[in-house]
């Protein structure tokens, strides 16, 4: 198959257009490079640069690379910022999606898996969170990722455009042997926060909050490994070209979560000497507990994660971090 990746260029994005070589498909990359990164892309990738407000240029690229599929990736993530700037988001993340589902419609209307997120659900009380949970996003960054997934839902209706919707929970770790990983501008994630403090370049971990209704009181949060979120999409994708999918929207997590010490315990074991801790107010917007129920993924696409053990997952994001102190920058 030839895919159009959009957003390749980034964390997730980039372990995709991997795992999709190693596959033996075709990939080309579309991608602003606003927060991308080139050199995370092999060799053999075309890359176009372009931004998916740019209509033209969207259209532009189908026509000239003809894909089979398109995997969508491009979007601001930052939950903070969103609420800072939701103009920014709305534009970006909304109008850009439009943008692209409309030239997809005008010119091949090929399959389209598109990057959702936990995000979407808010704050619930299902645990496991199921797919057909309430959606009521807390963030404009959540809002922004449900309005795309009625779009796409509306133009899948109205066009006969085949889609799938994967919801991520807490994506972590690295590609094994370090050479990809995790290099956001601005950092906020638990596991790359802690191999950075680990690297001596915070002086320490700040614990949000550890008066949580749940066991040790800290935060629960489902972590799945990029490498295994890749295979997500390749089964994805692979399953829509082939007319194979049931469901059109899936939960990727583990189905199982662990808490914000858990983690700072597993990146202690990991990186052989423990990191200092302060407990610090709860962030605002953070739910206690989010957990995926990812039974029907397991079920429909038979999605394996491979990455189960804490330890393991911790030990790919250090791998990265260690060798690449700066990210892409060296
Ligand atoms: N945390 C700390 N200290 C830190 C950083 C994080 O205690 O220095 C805690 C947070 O409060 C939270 C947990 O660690 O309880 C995980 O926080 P992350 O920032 O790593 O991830 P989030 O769960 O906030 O967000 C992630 C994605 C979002 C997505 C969301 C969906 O980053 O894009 O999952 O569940 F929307």
């Amino acid at each position: 198959m030839k895919l159009l990746v959009v957003g390749g260029a980034g964390y997730i994005g980039s372990h995709t257009v991997r795992q999709l070589r190693a596959a033996g498909h075709d990939v080309v990359v579309l991608d602003n490079l606003s927060s991308g990164h080139p050199e995370a892309l092999p060799p053999e990738v075309t890359l176009v640069k372009a931004d998916l407000l740019d209509a033209e240029a969207v259209k532009a690229a189908l026509n000239a690379h003809q894909p089979d599929a398109v995997i969508h990736f491009a979007a601001l993530i930052e939950v903070g910022e969103s609420m800072r700037a939701p103009g920014r988001y709305y534009r970006n993340n909304v109008l850009g999606s439009l943008n692209l589902l409309q030239a997809i419609v005008e010119t091949r209307k090929i399959p389209l898996v598109f990057s959702s997120t936990a995000a979407v659900y808010g704050t619930t009380d299902a645990v496991p969170i199921p797919e057909t949970a309430t959606k009521q996003p807390e963030s404009v960054y959540g809002e922004t990722k449900w309005m795309t997934e009625q779009m796409i839902h509306a133009f899948g209706t109205a066009h006969g455009l085949p889609y799938t919707i994967l919801r991520y929970f807490n994506v972590c770790g690295a590609a094994p042997g370090g050479t990809i990983g995790e290099a956001h501008a601005n950092k906020t994630h638990l596991i790359e926060l802690a191999c950075l403090t680990a690297l001596g370049q915070r002086e320490k971990m700040m614990i949000f909050g550890d008066d949580y209704p749940t066991p040790d009181g800290t935060c629960i949060r489902d972590y799945v490994h990029v490498q295994d979120l890749a295979d997500a999409h390749v089964l994805a994708v692979e399953a829509l070209h082939g007319g194979g999918q049931v469901a059109t929207t899936y939960n990727v997590g583990l189905g199982h979560g662990f808490s914000v010490r858990e983690v700072l315990d597993a990146v202690d074991a990991v990186v052989g000497t423990p990191l200092t801790r302060e407990l610090a107010p709860r962030r605002a917007g953070d739910p206690p507990r989010l957990v995926a129920d990812a039974n029907l993924i397991v079920k429909e696409l038979g999605f394996s994660p491979k990455f189960t053990d804490l330890k393991e997952i911790v030990a790919t994001a250090w791998e990265w971090h260690r060798t690449h102190p700066h990210g892409f920058d060296q």
